[in-house]
């Protein structure tokens, strides 16, 4: 049987990435459980960020080859490029809990804070914090986090944003926990050269745009509200 996350993968040009490893497996069982109090969600959450950051910069992190000198000979090494400006972008309030994780691989990276909101009803997002910069320089390198992809009503709203401060889609990178087809489908259709990368993609998305089975309302759980 033809799954149906591969029949979504096949009508989509971006890149979503489920990476398959026992720790992002382990944590998002925790994170989805109901029984999980908000302080063992929280560390789901900045384990979740550690590890999809991990798998995320594999192939996008810049680096540089140079020689050094070790206490016995001349060698080769594969040094990260300290010239290429790296930025996170966490989508408050949820993407917060993703960020620590990620940080602790990113420690150089400069964080910008983007504050969405929907509105529950329309279910449309409005911006209430913006600290990015009018301009980001050439080659930026842009990681976002934001835990759930469900409509991507934000996650469209935040790419907007970004992209006309000059960032360029095809070097910005999404880890999210739960993704479900429409927001890929919205993406894909706006940014086809985007990279997502999700613990898992869930199919439904319900009337009061929350991802099921999901894991609820990420940054409720997260903040203990
Ligand atoms: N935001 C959440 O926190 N959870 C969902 O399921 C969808 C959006």
């Amino acid at each position: 049987m033809i799954s149906i996350h591969f029949k979504l993968l096949m009508t989509i040009q971006l890149r979503v990435y489920v990476p398959p490893h026992p720790l992002i497996k382990h944590w998002l069982g925790v994170a989805r459980d109901v029984s999980t109090p908000s302080p063992l969600f929280k560390s789901a959450m900045t384990e979740l960020g550690r590890w999809l950051t991990y798998e995320t910069i594999r192939d996008w992190l810049p680096t540089e080859e140079m020689m050094i000198q070790s206490p016995l000979a001349a060698c080769p090494a594969t040094m990260i490029n300290p010239e290429v400006p790296l930025v996170v972008v966490p989508i408050l309030r949820a993407g917060l809990a993703l960020l620590e994780g990620a940080q602790t691989l990113l420690p150089l990276a400069s964080i910008y804070h983007l504050g969405l909101v929907r509105n529950e009803e329309t279910l449309e997002p409005s911006c209430y914090l913006n600290k990015l910069p009018n301009q980001f320089q050439p080659n930026t390198h842009v990681l976002i986090t934001d835990p759930m992809l469900a409509t991507g009503g934000s996650m469209m709203l935040a790419m907007a944003e970004l992209v006309k401060r000059g960032v360029d889609p095809a070097l910005t990178r999404i880890i999210s926990v739960v993704a479900a087809p429409p927001a890929l489908q919205k993406l894909s259709s706006s940014y086809p050269s985007l990279t997502i990368y999700t613990a898992m993609i869930d199919e439904i998305v319900n009337d009061q745009g929350y991802i099921v089975p999901g894991l609820g309302d990420a940054g409720d759980r997260s903040f203990g509200t």
